[in-house]
């Protein structure tokens, strides 16, 4: 039986399905939450919606099963909802939604797993460049994002003593569906995207899942703001 379990958010494919793997061929029991399933062996999939506030009523005794007997657990909180609106076209509906998943549901799954979480577990945040800084038209992704570089603080605080920590990883841009679907789908604005990044290349997954392991696996980051950007050209 695996000692160590994985749960992460939105394993079914970019960073989440590279960290799946990560944490799998590393000996733990990975459990993902997501409406669709990982193409990836050896993962238990539990289909979960995280913009349904009734989520935690529908998976959470199946997802107790799932962690029975491993008191080291690892939460990767990297489902994400990116959508495009601004300070001027927002509205409380897509402000709830995108609160929902990208915060509110971080929260709830939190307070399902941490009876059960011992000594050496952790809380990881997937945040983004964007959790401490705005670029226009992202509005309510913007502020989700900063939110939960909130929520990781106070989790450090109050777990004083519980052996538990925690990061909030901030990935920049990265090659994955949720990057491709913002621009469009056009290969010329990832391009020009990539000129941006002193290594004039876009971020692999892989490199954003070796971060959040690290950060899982190392109680030093408690706390920790981990920007994960290639480094960004500033103007
Ligand atoms: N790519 C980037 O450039 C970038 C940059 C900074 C930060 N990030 C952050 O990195 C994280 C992962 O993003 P990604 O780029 O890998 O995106 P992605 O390829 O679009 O994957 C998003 C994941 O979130 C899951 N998800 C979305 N809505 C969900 C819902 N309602 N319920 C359950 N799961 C849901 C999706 O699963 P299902 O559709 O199967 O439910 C999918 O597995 C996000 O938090 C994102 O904000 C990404």
């Amino acid at each position: 039986m695996n000692k160590k379990a994985l749960v992460i958010t939105g394993g079914s494919r970019g960073i989440g399905l590279a960290a799946a793997a990560l944490f799998r061929d590393s000996g733990y029991r990975v459990i993902n939450l997501s409406r669709s399933a990982p193409a990836l062996d050896g993962i238990e999939h539990i289909v979960t919606d995280l913009s349904d506030s009734n989520w935690t009523n529908k998976i959470s005794r199946q997802l107790q099963a799932a962690v029975a007997g491993v008191d080291e657990i690892s939460i990767v909180h990297n489902a994400g909802l990116l959508l495009k609106d601004s300070v001027e076209t927002v509205n409380a509906d897509i402000l709830h939604r995108v609160m929902q998943v990208n915060v509110v549901a971080p929260a709830e799954l939190n307070q399902i797993l941490l009876p059960t979480m011992g000594a050496d577990s952790s809380i990881i945040y997937v945040g983004s460049t964007l959790a401490e800084k705005a670029v226009t038209n992202c509005c309510s992704y913007v502020v989700s994002k900063h939110a939960l570089i909130g929520l990781m603080r106070t989790t450090c605080q109050d777990l004083v003593g519980k052996q538990i920590h925690t990061a909030c990883v901030c990935p920049g841009f990265t090659e994955t569906e949720m990057l491709r679907e913002h621009v469009g789908g056009q290969q010329e604005v990832l391009d020009s995207i990539a000129s941006g990044v002193t290594f004039n290349r876009l971020i692999e997954p892989m490199e954003i899942a070796k971060t959040l392991f690290f950060a899982a696996t190392n109680p030093v980051v408690n706390g920790s703001v981990m920007h994960v950007n290639l480094g960004q050209i500033e103007h």
